[in-house]
């Protein structure tokens, strides 16, 4: 039948619903509600949970541990004065995101664990190991600590990932994973620093 908007068609509203809308309506609602329940499930039990310790801290008093864990396990300085710090095995280790630069450069084991904690002097940062995957939030007023375990050795980047003022990009830190069982990079190796060769 020719219709127009003038007069409007004829609807079947007033008849019942057959039993099929019936059984998917009830589907589609219960899967709303496990998707719902998902939602906080996940929160709590997912994967994507950060391992190790949550904890406030003031932005001066998370500066003063990175400074006492430079004293404590110090190797030397980048040749831009960035300090160098090779922690045993174990260790609780340090790294401030300030704007903008990664600071101490860490000097790691390949297979210890540490536990990296991470926090922020000024703004948001974003913790980025390149070339992998790996990536954290760096938030000031929150110390956040993270199990890690360097599985392969090499050199690798930090780069800030959260846009955090006008030198975002020039924001690149360093980490080196020296192959398991072998010492500490000499604190006078120039190719341990973070440097002009990124
Ligand atoms: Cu720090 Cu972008």
């Amino acid at each position: 039948m020719y219709t127009t908007g003038v007069s409007a068609p004829q609807g079947v509203w007033w008849k019942p619903a057959h039993k099929s809308e019936k059984v998917w309506f009830t589907i589609a609602f219960v899967w709303c509600m496990i998707l719902f329940a998902m939602m906080p499930i996940w929160h709590l039990r997912g994967e994507q949970n950060p391992s190790g310790i949550r904890a406030k801290v003031e932005p001066a008093a998370y500066v003063a541990r990175v400074q006492q864990f430079v004293r404590d396990y110090g190797t030397g300085e980048s040749e831009n004065g960035i300090p160098i710090v090779a922690p045993p095995p174990g260790a609780d280790i340090y790294l401030l995101a300030a704007q903008f630069q990664w600071s101490p450069i860490l000097d790691l084991e390949q297979g210890a664990e540490y536990t990296l904690h991470l926090s922020s002097l000024d703004v948001n940062h974003g913790f980025n190991l390149y070339p992998f995957n790996v990536n954290f939030q760096v938030v000031p007023g929150y110390d956040y600590g993270l199990r890690v375990t360097p599985t392969e050795a090499g050199d690798y980047r930090i780069v800030c990932n959260e846009f955090c003022g006008v030198g975002h990009h020039i924001m690149v830190g360093k980490v080196n994973v020296r192959p398991s069982g072998s010492a500490s990079a000499n604190a006078s190796d120039p190719s341990v620093g973070q440097g002009g060769d990124r």
